[in-house]
């Protein structure tokens, strides 16, 4: 149904789609170029690909929108003091498996680094909010999503966790690895079109959630990893980036991160 919002969209798509065409004189079968990409994306989609996500996001679309939409939060009273959103990507899972604090995301073992990730969940003013939400999930060190691996069992690595009275969580996890966004459908050739590699900086992904607060989807960043300045789909915030250093010893597992994250006020 016709709303003023979706007329002023729509109308807006029109004139710059047809100054688009016009200015690049495109010919029929550079139009039938086009619409047959657009039918590809759907036809490489399904539970485990979502293209259409792909190719928003090498055109820097998503990264785009995520910034606006923070943006207008932030105008409408939110603090800055929030931490960064980011984009959600296409590889989400709802209801992953709850775990308690210190526990370790990983039902298989698929190689990789152990790291423990710890932090404290705040509002913009810095107060603890306990019963947060907490989903993570992340890739195998071969690249690859759960979802996508035939080798790795349903939600290895993810896991949902809730902060505890004084607004702490933790887990174990792997350090992340670098890897490439698929590239063997129109995603990739968009890609190639523009002489740009496919790979995404190392990465652990979040959405947080509390019930008086807005959510927070982010992600955050090995700052050794030299695609944290090169990301294939511009996702990364200075903010997200951290350091992974040496375990002091008390934990088991080799490396350590410690990361806080604070929720603008609904
Ligand atoms: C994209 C984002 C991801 O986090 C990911 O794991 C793969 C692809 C993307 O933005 O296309
Ligand atoms: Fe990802």
């Amino acid at each position: 149904k016709a709303t003023p919002r979706s007329r002023r969209i729509i109308g807006s798509l029109i004139q710059h789609i047809h100054d688009f065409t016009r200015e690049n004189y495109i010919t029929v079968d550079e139009w039938m170029y086009g619409v047959e990409f657009i039918n590809k994306i759907g036809q490489m989609s399904d539970s485990t690909r979502n293209e259409g996500i792909l190719v928003s996001d090498v055109l820097g679309l998503e990264a785009l929108v995520d910034t606006q939409t923070h943006a207008v939060a932030e105008r409408h009273g939110s603090s800055t003091a929030a931490t960064s959103s980011a984009i959600l990507g296409p590889f989400y899972r709802e209801n992953s498996p709850v775990y308690k604090n210190g526990e370790s995301i990983i039902i298989k073992e698929v190689g990789g680094v152990k790291a423990y990730v710890s932090g404290k969940i705040t509002n913009t003013q810095g107060e603890a909010l306990a019963g947060a939400m907490v989903e993570v999930w992340h890739c195998a060190p071969n690249g690859l999503y759960e979802q996508q691996d035939p080798e790795q069992p349903d939600f290895n690595l993810r896991g949902t966790f809730y902060t505890d009275k004084d607004g702490f969580y933790s887990f174990v996890c792997l350090e992340p690895t670098a890897y490439p966004i698929p590239y063997d459908g129109p995603a990739g050739g968009l890609l190639q079109f523009m002489d740009r590699h496919p790979m995404r900086p190392s990465h652990i992904h979040w959405r947080v959630t509390h019930p008086s607060y807005h959510s927070l989807i982010t992600q955050i960043y090995n700052r050794e990893d030299p695609y944290t300045e090169d990301d294939s789909v511009f996702a990364v915030k200075e903010d997200c980036v951290v350091d992974f250093i040496k375990a002091d010893g008390k934990i088991a597992e080799e490396h350590q991160v410690e990361k806080e994250l604070r929720f603008s006020v609904a």
